[in-house]
């Protein structure tokens, strides 16, 4: 039987599950299964980010199209682009010709690593709004070449979901650094983020009654096994945990083995031993102070523009021009 590997994951389970702790980058739980649990999750009663995030971009949408001015948004892991909408009705009807509109074309190129997602969300999206032109981009945000399409006019850079988190400091300073080298001066960015607050409300946001972000989570076991052609390694030898970091402000998730775990990878003819108990970090989710994430932009060459947050003060929008 012919096995197909993807070299990259070989790649980053070589460099991470034999680290201490074991860990494994985000981005691999986010396979079409994975993508459609974090959609699920969106929609959970527990899970504040998605419901705040969108009360703010329907209440201030058509002020964000009208301060950039932009011709093209290009989203970095737009996922389903379900909130996008809120920003895409804007720009189309800026887009489209009228006495007091700009009546030129607008690009919008949602970029992702989950193909299966991005085009078949990028084939409705150009059904819904005729007047766009979608250019969806399989690509990953975190390698070294991050380009973006040229464009008529002003861009805006777009990254939502409060994905930011997912970096650690170091990464995240990397990335902006590589954004802000990509933008054009004059170009914008339009940055979501979670705010810090009470650790109740952010461990459940991060582990729901109904065991979806457990799914979520223990699904990366799964793409390791498909992946990487696994013996002996089975989702129900782990569990899901969710925790606070004080000194790091984020949530961390870890998938915690609940046996001895005895593991052949034949398609990097390696074996995997765990303790009992041994924590494999999977993901970080760092929440913000506003005034640290403008200082962070600016520092990359970002300078604030605006920032809003939903009634609650839970979640940021904020706009910089590079
Ligand atoms: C937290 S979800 C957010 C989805 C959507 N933007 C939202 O706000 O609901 C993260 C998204 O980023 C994508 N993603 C994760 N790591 C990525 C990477 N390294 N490069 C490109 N996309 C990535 C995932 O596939 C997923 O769609």
């Amino acid at each position: 039987m012919t096995v197909s590997i993807d070299d990259r994951l070989a790649a980053d389970a070589v460099a991470g599950l034999w680290a201490d702790p074991p860990t494994l980058p985000t981005k691999w739980l986010y396979d079409e299964r994975g993508s459609r649990l974090f959609d699920e999750i969106t929609r959970l009663p527990e899970y504040y980010p998605t419901r705040r995030e969108t009360a703010i971009l329907r209440s201030r949408g058509a002020e964000i199209a009208a301060a950039t001015d932009a011709t093209m948004m290009v989203e970095f892991g737009s996922g389903t682009s379900t909130k996008t909408r809120l920003l895409l009705t804007a720009f189309a009807d800026r887009a489209a010709p009228g006495p007091q509109r700009a009546g030129r074309p607008f690009t919008y190129v949602p970029l992702d690593v989950s193909t299966e997602i991005l085009e078949s969300s990028a084939a409705v999206l150009a059904q819904d709004y005729p007047g766009i032109e979608v250019a969806p981009v399989v690509a990953d945000f975190t390698s070294p070449d991050l380009a973006l399409p040229p464009a008529a006019g002003p861009r805006v850079a777009v990254f939502l979901g409060g994905t930011i988190g997912n970096f650690d400091p170091a990464e995240r300073a990397d990335f902006l650094r590589r954004l802000a080298a990509a933008l054009d001066p004059g170009d914008f960015f339009l940055l979501g983020a979670d705010l810090i607050k009470d650790t109740g409300r952010l461990v459940a946001a991060y582990n729901d009654k109904a065991g979806v972000t457990a799914d979520f989570n223990r699904n990366m076991i799964e793409v390791l096994r498909t992946g990487l052609d696994a013996q002996g390694l089975y989702v129900d030898d782990f569990d899901h945990i969710a925790r606070w970091n004080p000194a790091l402000h984020r949530i961390e998730m870890w998938l915690r083995a609940r046996r001895e775990i005895d593991v052949y990878f034949a398609a990097v003819d390696r074996h995997w031993r765990l303790a009992p108990g041994t924590e494999i970090l999977t993901e970080i989710s760092t929440k913000f102070d506003r005034d640290d994430l403008a200082a962070e932009l600016a520092e990359a060459g970002l300078d604030v523009v605006q920032t809003w947050t939903d009634d609650a003060g839970d979640f940021s929008l904020t706009l910089s021009r590079r």
